[in-house]
Protein backbone atom coordinates (compact mmCIF):
# COMPACT_ATOMS: atom_id res chain seq x y z
CA UNK A 1 0.00 0.00 0.00
CA UNK A 2 2.74 2.67 1.01
CA UNK A 3 3.99 2.21 -2.39
CA UNK A 4 1.48 3.27 -4.23
CA UNK A 5 1.19 7.14 -4.98
CA UNK A 6 -1.65 8.74 -7.50
CA UNK A 7 -0.14 10.67 -10.61
CA UNK A 8 -2.77 13.64 -8.77
CA UNK A 9 0.34 13.59 -5.69
CA UNK A 10 3.19 13.20 -7.78
CA UNK A 11 2.03 16.07 -10.09
CA UNK A 12 0.36 18.34 -7.35
CA UNK A 13 3.50 17.67 -4.16
CA UNK A 14 6.13 15.78 -5.70
CA UNK A 15 7.80 15.68 -2.41
CA UNK A 16 5.29 13.56 -1.20
CA UNK A 17 6.83 11.02 -3.39
CA UNK A 18 9.98 10.69 -1.69
CA UNK A 19 11.01 7.76 -0.25
CA UNK A 20 11.06 8.88 3.13
CA UNK A 21 7.68 9.90 3.35
CA UNK A 22 5.23 6.93 4.84
CA UNK A 23 1.18 7.25 4.82
CA UNK A 24 -1.28 4.51 6.11
CA UNK A 25 -3.48 5.77 3.97
CA UNK A 26 -2.38 8.13 0.95
CA UNK A 27 -6.22 8.99 -0.05
CA UNK A 28 -6.90 10.45 3.20
CA UNK A 29 -4.06 12.79 3.10
CA UNK A 30 -4.79 13.82 0.18
CA UNK A 31 -8.95 14.44 0.63
CA UNK A 32 -7.77 16.20 3.38
CA UNK A 33 -5.54 18.62 1.87
CA UNK A 34 -7.78 19.30 -0.95
CA UNK A 35 -10.82 20.79 1.78
CA UNK A 36 -7.69 22.64 3.19
CA UNK A 37 -7.17 24.06 0.19
CA UNK A 38 -10.66 24.78 -0.26
CA UNK A 39 -11.63 26.28 2.98
CA UNK A 40 -8.33 29.16 2.66
CA UNK A 41 -5.66 30.39 4.66
CA UNK A 42 -8.32 31.92 6.88
CA UNK A 43 -9.61 28.79 8.06
CA UNK A 44 -6.05 27.15 8.98
CA UNK A 45 -3.88 27.43 11.93
CA UNK A 46 -0.80 25.24 12.59
CA UNK A 47 0.34 23.79 15.78
CA UNK A 48 3.95 22.36 16.30
CA UNK A 49 6.17 21.02 18.67
CA UNK A 50 9.58 22.46 19.22
CA UNK A 51 12.24 20.71 19.97
CA UNK A 52 13.39 17.97 17.20
CA UNK A 53 10.41 19.14 15.33
CA UNK A 54 11.36 22.57 14.06
CA UNK A 55 15.17 21.95 15.13
CA UNK A 56 17.24 19.12 14.19
CA UNK A 57 17.95 16.04 15.62
CA UNK A 58 21.15 16.10 14.37
CA UNK A 59 24.06 17.86 12.05
CA UNK A 60 27.02 15.96 10.69
CA UNK A 61 26.44 12.91 12.40
CA UNK A 62 25.60 15.09 16.34
CA UNK A 63 22.85 15.56 18.08
CA UNK A 64 21.85 19.01 17.60
CA UNK A 65 20.93 20.28 21.53
CA UNK A 66 16.95 20.36 22.78
CA UNK A 67 16.48 24.25 24.88
CA UNK A 68 16.96 21.84 27.95
CA UNK A 69 20.51 20.47 26.91
CA UNK A 70 21.18 24.72 25.45
CA UNK A 71 20.99 24.85 29.14
CA UNK A 72 24.42 22.97 29.39
CA UNK A 73 26.87 25.92 29.47
CA UNK A 74 29.56 26.54 32.06
CA UNK A 75 27.67 30.40 32.23
CA UNK A 76 24.78 28.29 33.58
CA UNK A 77 25.54 25.47 35.25
CA UNK A 78 28.48 23.99 36.93
CA UNK A 79 30.17 20.42 35.72
CA UNK A 80 28.25 18.40 38.59
CA UNK A 81 25.05 19.70 37.07
CA UNK A 82 25.78 19.30 33.82
CA UNK A 83 26.83 15.54 34.93
CA UNK A 84 23.49 15.02 36.87
CA UNK A 85 21.24 16.23 34.04
CA UNK A 86 22.90 14.33 31.32
CA UNK A 87 22.93 10.65 33.90
CA UNK A 88 18.74 11.60 34.07
CA UNK A 89 18.77 11.89 30.18
CA UNK A 90 20.58 9.26 29.80
CA UNK A 91 18.09 6.91 32.23
CA UNK A 92 14.40 8.54 30.98
CA UNK A 93 14.90 9.55 27.55
CA UNK A 94 15.03 5.73 26.25
CA UNK A 95 12.05 5.36 28.26
CA UNK A 96 10.26 8.73 26.49
CA UNK A 97 10.69 7.19 23.00
CA UNK A 98 10.22 3.38 24.10
CA UNK A 99 7.88 1.44 21.82
CA UNK A 100 6.91 -1.28 24.32
CA UNK A 101 5.49 1.04 26.54
CA UNK A 102 2.36 2.90 26.63
CA UNK A 103 1.91 6.75 27.49
CA UNK A 104 0.07 6.06 30.51
CA UNK A 105 3.27 4.14 31.98
CA UNK A 106 5.61 6.77 30.58
CA UNK A 107 3.63 9.86 31.94
CA UNK A 108 4.58 9.40 35.73
CA UNK A 109 8.20 8.83 34.85
CA UNK A 110 8.26 12.06 32.96
CA UNK A 111 6.98 14.19 35.76
CA UNK A 112 9.86 12.74 37.55
CA UNK A 113 12.49 13.85 34.80
CA UNK A 114 11.02 17.24 34.20
CA UNK A 115 10.60 17.61 37.94
CA UNK A 116 14.71 16.43 38.97
CA UNK A 117 15.90 18.70 35.77
CA UNK A 118 13.95 21.65 36.89
CA UNK A 119 14.88 21.48 40.73
CA UNK A 120 18.85 20.76 39.37
CA UNK A 121 18.33 24.11 37.63
CA UNK A 122 16.96 25.64 40.45
CA UNK A 123 19.86 25.22 42.59
CA UNK A 124 22.18 26.93 39.68
CA UNK A 125 20.50 30.01 40.10
CA UNK A 126 20.38 30.60 36.49
CA UNK A 127 20.85 34.40 35.25
CA UNK A 128 18.25 35.60 33.15
CA UNK A 129 20.75 38.15 31.38
CA UNK A 130 23.42 35.16 30.55
CA UNK A 131 20.35 32.95 28.11
CA UNK A 132 21.28 34.80 24.56
CA UNK A 133 24.70 33.90 25.35
CA UNK A 134 24.07 30.38 25.98
CA UNK A 135 22.12 30.21 22.79
CA UNK A 136 24.53 31.53 20.64
CA UNK A 137 27.37 29.74 21.90
CA UNK A 138 25.15 26.56 21.45
CA UNK A 139 24.94 24.34 18.23
CA UNK A 140 20.73 24.70 18.23
CA UNK A 141 19.82 23.97 14.60
CA UNK A 142 16.11 24.88 13.12
CA UNK A 143 15.71 22.14 10.31
CA UNK A 144 16.39 23.78 6.83
CA UNK A 145 13.61 25.50 5.29
CA UNK A 146 12.69 26.84 8.63
CA UNK A 147 12.83 30.37 7.09
CA UNK A 148 10.44 29.79 4.32
CA UNK A 149 7.87 27.87 6.81
CA UNK A 150 7.96 30.42 9.05
CA UNK A 151 7.61 33.84 6.86
CA UNK A 152 4.85 32.12 4.65
CA UNK A 153 3.10 31.68 7.99
CA UNK A 154 3.54 34.87 8.82
CA UNK A 155 2.77 36.34 5.54
CA UNK A 156 -0.27 34.98 5.16
CA UNK A 157 -0.96 35.67 8.71
CA UNK A 158 -1.51 32.38 9.58
CA UNK A 159 -1.56 31.88 13.39
CA UNK A 160 1.80 29.05 14.54
CA UNK A 161 1.44 27.75 17.99
CA UNK A 162 4.67 26.38 18.91
CA UNK A 163 3.75 23.77 21.98
CA UNK A 164 6.72 22.62 23.65
CA UNK A 165 7.58 20.64 26.69
CA UNK A 166 10.80 22.28 26.68
CA UNK A 167 12.12 25.92 28.33
CA UNK A 168 10.11 28.70 26.97
CA UNK A 169 12.83 30.97 27.77
CA UNK A 170 15.52 29.15 25.62
CA UNK A 171 12.69 28.69 22.43
CA UNK A 172 12.02 32.08 22.71
CA UNK A 173 15.70 33.23 22.34
CA UNK A 174 16.49 30.61 19.54
CA UNK A 175 13.49 31.87 17.33
CA UNK A 176 14.80 35.61 17.80
CA UNK A 177 18.21 34.80 17.03
CA UNK A 178 16.97 33.36 13.45
CA UNK A 179 15.13 36.02 13.36
CA UNK A 180 11.62 34.06 12.68
CA UNK A 181 9.83 35.43 15.86
CA UNK A 182 7.19 36.95 13.96
CA UNK A 183 3.78 38.52 15.83
CA UNK A 184 1.60 35.43 14.61
CA UNK A 185 3.82 32.82 16.35
CA UNK A 186 2.34 31.75 20.25
CA UNK A 187 4.35 29.53 22.35
CA UNK A 188 2.90 27.63 24.80
CA UNK A 189 6.00 26.50 27.02
CA UNK A 190 7.84 25.71 30.65
CA UNK A 191 8.62 28.95 31.52
CA UNK A 192 11.65 30.25 33.79
CA UNK A 193 10.10 32.41 36.84
CA UNK A 194 13.50 35.00 37.90
CA UNK A 195 13.56 37.19 40.77
CA UNK A 196 13.52 40.59 41.30
CA UNK A 197 17.66 40.33 40.35
CA UNK A 198 17.44 38.81 37.82
CA UNK A 199 18.17 34.94 39.42
CA UNK A 200 15.52 31.88 38.57
CA UNK A 201 13.52 31.01 41.17
CA UNK A 202 11.41 28.18 40.31
CA UNK A 203 8.83 27.72 36.75
CA UNK A 204 5.98 29.10 36.10
CA UNK A 205 2.46 27.29 36.16
CA UNK A 206 1.75 23.72 35.21
CA UNK A 207 4.63 21.74 34.26
CA UNK A 208 4.32 20.62 30.43
CA UNK A 209 5.95 17.10 29.72
CA UNK A 210 6.10 15.50 26.16
CA UNK A 211 2.92 12.76 27.36
CA UNK A 212 0.48 15.95 29.42
CA UNK A 213 0.10 18.35 26.11
CA UNK A 214 -3.51 17.65 25.90
CA UNK A 215 -3.91 19.24 29.58
CA UNK A 216 -2.30 22.21 28.28
CA UNK A 217 -3.60 22.37 25.39
CA UNK A 218 -7.12 22.54 27.29
CA UNK A 219 -6.05 24.65 29.49
CA UNK A 220 -4.09 27.20 27.96
CA UNK A 221 -4.53 26.94 23.69
CA UNK A 222 -8.14 26.47 23.88
CA UNK A 223 -7.83 30.49 25.14
CA UNK A 224 -5.94 31.89 22.73
CA UNK A 225 -8.25 33.73 20.53
CA UNK A 226 -6.01 34.34 17.91
CA UNK A 227 -6.59 30.68 17.39
CA UNK A 228 -10.39 30.90 17.52
CA UNK A 229 -12.44 30.32 14.25
CA UNK A 230 -9.65 27.99 12.64
CA UNK A 231 -10.99 24.56 12.48
CA UNK A 232 -8.18 23.48 10.36
CA UNK A 233 -5.34 22.05 11.80
CA UNK A 234 -1.71 21.47 10.48
CA UNK A 235 -0.07 19.76 13.25
CA UNK A 236 3.79 18.73 13.48
CA UNK A 237 5.34 16.87 16.07
CA UNK A 238 8.44 14.18 16.75
CA UNK A 239 7.02 12.23 19.39
CA UNK A 240 3.30 10.47 20.25
CA UNK A 241 2.69 12.44 22.47
CA UNK A 242 2.44 15.52 20.12
CA UNK A 243 -0.97 14.15 18.31
CA UNK A 244 -3.12 15.83 21.52
CA UNK A 245 -1.86 19.16 20.81
CA UNK A 246 -4.38 20.32 18.74
CA UNK A 247 -7.33 18.50 21.45
CA UNK A 248 -7.90 22.62 22.40
CA UNK A 249 -9.02 23.25 19.25
CA UNK A 250 -13.01 23.18 19.52
CA UNK A 251 -14.93 22.44 16.24
CA UNK A 252 -12.52 21.30 14.22
CA UNK A 253 -13.03 20.22 10.89
CA UNK A 254 -9.87 18.80 9.44
CA UNK A 255 -6.75 17.90 10.93
CA UNK A 256 -3.52 16.62 8.90
CA UNK A 257 -0.98 15.42 11.10
CA UNK A 258 3.00 15.20 10.08
CA UNK A 259 5.41 13.07 12.37
CA UNK A 260 9.37 13.51 12.09
CA UNK A 261 10.73 9.90 12.90
CA UNK A 262 14.27 10.72 14.14
CA UNK A 263 15.48 7.73 16.23
CA UNK A 264 14.69 4.03 16.96
CA UNK A 265 13.18 3.96 13.29
CA UNK A 266 12.66 0.55 12.78
CA UNK A 267 11.41 0.17 16.16
CA UNK A 268 8.81 2.82 16.11
CA UNK A 269 7.52 3.19 12.77
CA UNK A 270 4.45 1.01 12.61
CA UNK A 271 3.18 2.86 15.56
CA UNK A 272 4.20 6.27 13.51
CA UNK A 273 2.04 4.90 10.71
CA UNK A 274 -0.50 3.83 13.04
CA UNK A 275 -0.57 7.60 14.12
CA UNK A 276 0.15 9.89 12.00
CA UNK A 277 -0.93 11.07 8.72
CA UNK A 278 2.26 11.64 6.80
CA UNK A 279 6.14 9.87 8.88
CA UNK A 280 8.90 11.61 7.79
CA UNK A 281 11.76 9.15 8.28
CA UNK A 282 14.73 10.87 9.16
CA UNK A 283 14.51 13.87 7.43
CA UNK A 284 16.20 16.86 8.87
CA UNK A 285 14.30 19.45 6.81
CA UNK A 286 10.81 21.50 6.46
CA UNK A 287 10.47 20.49 2.96
CA UNK A 288 7.03 18.46 3.22
CA UNK A 289 5.52 20.77 5.41
CA UNK A 290 6.34 23.12 3.41
CA UNK A 291 4.87 21.62 0.19
CA UNK A 292 1.56 21.33 1.93
CA UNK A 293 1.15 24.08 3.28
CA UNK A 294 2.58 25.78 -0.26
CA UNK A 295 -0.57 23.66 -1.71
CA UNK A 296 -3.23 24.59 0.86
CA UNK A 297 -2.25 28.35 0.66
P1 LIG B 1 9.45 19.41 22.96
O1 LIG B 1 8.08 19.23 23.54
O2 LIG B 1 9.69 20.81 22.44
O3 LIG B 1 9.82 18.38 21.96
O4 LIG B 1 10.51 19.27 24.18
C1 LIG B 1 10.64 18.11 24.93
C2 LIG B 1 11.90 17.35 24.63
O5 LIG B 1 12.95 17.76 25.52
C3 LIG B 1 11.70 15.88 24.86
O6 LIG B 1 11.84 15.16 23.66
C4 LIG B 1 12.78 15.49 25.84
C5 LIG B 1 13.72 16.64 25.84
N1 LIG B 1 14.42 16.85 27.13
C6 LIG B 1 15.80 16.97 27.10
O7 LIG B 1 16.42 16.90 26.04
N2 LIG B 1 16.45 17.18 28.27
C7 LIG B 1 15.81 17.28 29.48
O8 LIG B 1 16.45 17.48 30.51
C8 LIG B 1 14.37 17.16 29.47
C9 LIG B 1 13.63 17.24 30.77
C10 LIG B 1 13.72 16.96 28.28
MG1 LIG C 1 9.84 17.18 20.34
Amino acid sequence: VLAIWHQLTKTEIPELAKCSVLMRERSRVEETIHAMQRAGVGNLQVISDFDMTLTRFAHNGKRVPTTHNILDNRLLINEDCTKKIRALLNTYYPIEIDPSRSAEEKLPLMVEWWTKVHELLIEQRIRKDMLAQAVKESSAMLRDGYKVFFDHLAEQQIPLLIFSAGVGDVLEEVIQQNHVFHPNVHIISNYMDFDQTGVLRAFKGQLIHTFNKREGALSHAAGLTELQGRPNVLLLGDSLGDLTMADGVSEHENILTIGFLNDQVEERKESYINSFDIVLVKDETMDVPNAVLRHIT
